[in-house]
């Protein structure tokens, strides 16, 4: 019997460039996944339009709306658990998720981040891995837990650092990496040859000692 598309639910604060490679690759037939639904914490996020136009159901959630932060993180998750998804992805959603929303999905939300994790979470990864003078830096995509930017790492791909490199330079020439890289995860959970156990990522029934290299 043929096996379902993984349904996945992508959320977006942004540019959604990450959401567009995942489209493509679905349209392309690289990746048999559903995007079900594309969630923003913004209106005015442009990866909004890329799900519009490609025809995927959008929720947008202003935070404004919300007492707080846990009743926010409860609607929104509640909102989007109505397309049963098997697989969130945090795609350029810059919000940290309290952590009663993410335990039921543990295991089943993955972040997608510009840095060699456990290097560099938050804001600027690009300039603080020149600043440092990294010869090597990166992305990672991770599963998510409470804490910002952290959880068990799946995978990670790296670029050199070249002499006259700046944030700009490098953020280009990272991006390519991070959406084939965010591919490729997305690619291996729908084909199930990943699972969370507790804190341990296996990959074909092997625990990982590292992530893996795209
Ligand atoms: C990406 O670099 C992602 O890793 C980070 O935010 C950026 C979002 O880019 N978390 P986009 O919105 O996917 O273009």
């Amino acid at each position: 019997m043929p096996v379902p598309p993984l349904r996945v639910a992508v959320l977006i604060s942004g540019r959604g460039s990450n959401l567009q490679a995942l489209i493509s690759a679905q349209r392309s037939g690289e990746l048999a996944i559903d995007i079900v639904v594309v969630a923003s914490n913004r209106a005015a996020a442009e990866g909004l339009r890329h799900a519009e136009a490609a025809g995927i159901a959008t929720i947008t959630l202003d935070p404004g709306c919300m007492p707080d932060r846990a009743r926010y993180d409860a609607e929104l998750f509640a909102r989007i658990a109505a397309f049963s998804p098997d697989l969130i992805v945090l795609a350029g959603f810059m919000r940290v998720l309290d952590a009663a929303v993410l335990a039921p999905w543990a295991g089943r939300i993955i972040n997608v981040h510009p840095s060699l994790l456990p290097k560099y979470p938050g804001l600027h990864t690009h300039r603080r891995a020149l600043e440092a003078g990294d010869p090597i830096h990166g992305a990672s995509v991770h599963f998510v837990g409470a804490e910002l930017d952290a959880g068990p790492l799946l995978a990670r791909t790296e670029i050199a650092l070249e002499p006259g490199d700046s944030a700009e330079t490098l953020a280009a020439r990272l991006l390519p990496r991070e959406h084939a890289l965010l591919c490729r995860c997305v690619q291996w959970i729908a084909q199930g040859r990943v699972q969370l156990r507790g804190s341990t990522v296996h990959f074909d029934g092997t625990a990982l000692s590292e992530p893996l290299r795209v």
